[in-house]
């Protein structure tokens, strides 16, 4: 099957088919009460849900896909939602990232194996929106995203409270003596308080808005709440539109050029989003043969500074960017600045330039101008090198203390997450406010998955002397919703002997941002020897998925996808057994 017959509609392959085939395809699809007509050549429109009950970022995503379905047959299409695997951050163990290569994988399959046309991606919590990007971009068919929208803002005690981010911040006031641990099961309560997903600038908030910044979802999508009806309208308006993209046989790989890529790494930076975004962003270019480098998420946003004001880095919440103008408002003040590649098309069918033209913002505090900015130019991502990560490694400056941004001190080195946790609190623990905190063990393959963990808590002892911030190393990720002076990705890991897995503790170590710097004072020498010694722990599960995973994996600067995924694979079926 060549993925097309006479009509040149893919899913006529299937339907238009003659004899005993076509009619077994027709046939179990009329069991849901559908008249023959919705074989008649229309486009059909797969709708890639992320629904879940265990994902509850997601869980109101059956009711925007409704919405979909309204627009799709207000077009004349005729839609059909499916379920795709769901990535919930909270409830998944080990981390939801061991699982969002399995997310792209049960997506580009599915939409390949059936009679679709064009498909809408429906998407909130974290890896759920990369995922299936990534799943749309190895397929290429044409594809238009809707996140589910974030939730409304928190609220305690006459405060905005925002996802993740307060609750590191409730943490360290429980720790530090400030906040009892009553008080703090009812600001839990606070904290989520409507459908959705994070309404902080974390990851959820930075995918969305990289996915309209790439052009795959249309313009002010990312930011309405989940619970507005704005949220469902213009979930029909891209059911409408994903028939439009069908009949003008727009692609993601026509959407998701370089020039779109170039557009989300610089609105990342005007945002000041989630360090995450440059794993996924590297790994949905990996799908497409787009060209990018860890180096472009340093030299790329170097012109741009953070114009939102928006928790973790600042005061606001998602809701308030919504009402201020959303999206629009920010990719029109790069543009204006000749910061933003205008001409990359978009689902509009449009140049992003021509579709943000007349964007107005409502609230210059939340948004800020280019000329009154809450953070300079140049304070975005710093991506570092030195002989403790000769591949790479990223400190997202907005988020650390000015004052550790060049620092040398004493590692303290823990072979894993749980050995931190395990000591922390520890009265005796022998570590000072100087030292630098070491966790290894976190990378793609060695965790396995790459978990959260990079900003680990300080210790108590420390809290409680006034300590807000100390340099953090890790091979692993931080939330979107963290802060602090943390350097992540560390690549090579230490699973695999990178640099990181030499260290001991009491070895200096220096991180220099302005010099985009990481290094251990150490002689090539000494770390040739401390080499020769290192030999990698013996894996434990020699089956199943997390084995594939840890075969597979690729390092953080290729975007920890599998290396059998890269490319485009195709909407062909190469067999059909009918
Ligand atoms: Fe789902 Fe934050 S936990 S978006």
């Amino acid at each position: 099957m060549d993925g097309s017959d006479r009509t040149g509609r893919r899913s006529q392959a299937w339907f238009g088919a003659e004899g005993r085939s076509g009619m077994l395809y027709r046939s179990w699809v009329r069991n849901q009460g559908y008249g023959p007509e919705v074989f008649d050549g229309r486009p059909v429109i797969g709708i890639a849900s992320t629904w879940s009950e265990l994902s509850p970022c997601n869980a109101h995503l059956d009711q925007v896909a409704e919405a979909v379905k309204r627009g799709v047959w207000q077009a004349g299409g005729f839609p059909l939602v499916f379920p795709v695997m769901s990535t919930g951050e909270t409830l998944m163990r080990p981390t939801a990232m061991l699982y969002r290569n399995l997310l792209a994988m049960v997506g580009e399959e599915l939409i390949r194996a059936n009679p679709l046309d064009g498909v809408v991606l429906l998407s909130g919590c974290d890896k759920t929106t990369p995922g299936l990007l990534m799943a749309a971009a190895s397929v290429d068919l044409p594809a238009i995203m809707v996140t589910g929208g974030p939730m409304l803002n928190g609220k305690y005690r006459g405060q905005d409270v925002g996802s993740g981010t307060h609750v590191w911040k409730f943490e360290a006031e429980v720790k530090a003596g400030r906040m009892t641990v009553d008080e703090c099961h009812v600001a839990e309560g606070c904290m989520a308080r409507s459908n959705g997903h994070c309404m902080t600038m974390g990851t959820a908030s930075t995918m969305a808005c990289m996915a309209e910044a790439l052009g795959m979802q249309l313009p002010g999508s990312a930011t309405w709440p989940a619970v507005d009806a704005r949220r469902f309208e213009v979930a029909q308006q891209a059911g409408r539109q994903i028939v439009d993209l069908v009949e003008r046989d727009i692609r993601p790989s026509q959407v998701m050029t370089r020039g779109a890529f170039e557009n989300a790494i610089r609105t990342n930076a005007a945002i000041g989003g989630s360090t995450n975004a440059i794993l996924h962003l590297l790994a949905i270019a990996g799908r497409l043969g787009v060209e990018l480098t860890l180096e472009d998420f340093d030299e790329l946003p170097l012109p741009v500074p953070t114009l939102l004001d928006l928790m973790p880095s600042g005061r606001f919440l998602m809701e308030d960017f919504c009402y201020a103008g959303g999206l629009p408002v920010v990719l029109r003040r790069l543009d204006e600045a000749g910061l933003l590649a205008r001409d990359a098309l978009t689902v509009t069918g449009a140049g992003i330039g021509e579709n943000v033209a007349g964007a107005e913002c409502w609230n210059d505090e939340v948004i800020r101008t280019m000329d009154a900015p809450l953070q300079p130019a140049g304070t975005g991502t710093a991506v570092l090198r030195g002989n403790l990560c000769p591949a790479g490694a990223v400190l997202k400056q907005s988020a650390a203390s000015p004052e550790l941004l060049v620092h040398t001190g004493r590692a303290v080195v823990f072979d894993s997450p749980e050995a931190y946790h395990a000591v922390v609190d520890d009265e005796d623990l022998d570590i000072t406010a100087d030292d630098v905190i070491v966790v290894r063990g976190a990378g793609p393959r060695g965790y396995p998955g790459m978990p959260e963990v990079a900003n680990v808590p300080l210790p108590a002892r420390l809290l409680r002397a006034g300590v807000t911030d100390m340099v953090r190393i890790s091979d692993g990720r931080m939330s979107g919703t963290g802060f602090g002076t943390v350097v992540l990705h560390v690549s090579p890991e230490a699973a695999v002997g990178g640099p990181l897995a030499l260290l001991r503790t009491g070895d200096r170590v220096t991180l220099d941002v302005p010099a985009r710097r990481l290094d251990v004072d150490l002689p090539d020498d000494e770390l040739a020897r401390r080499a020769a010694d290192w030999a990698p722990e013996a894996a434990t599960d020699g089956s199943g998925y997390r084995w594939l995973y840890r075969q597979h994996v690729r390092q953080a600067e290729h975007g920890a996808d599998f290396d059998f995924l890269a490319g485009n694979r195709g909407s062909a079926v190469p067999r059909d057994s009918h």
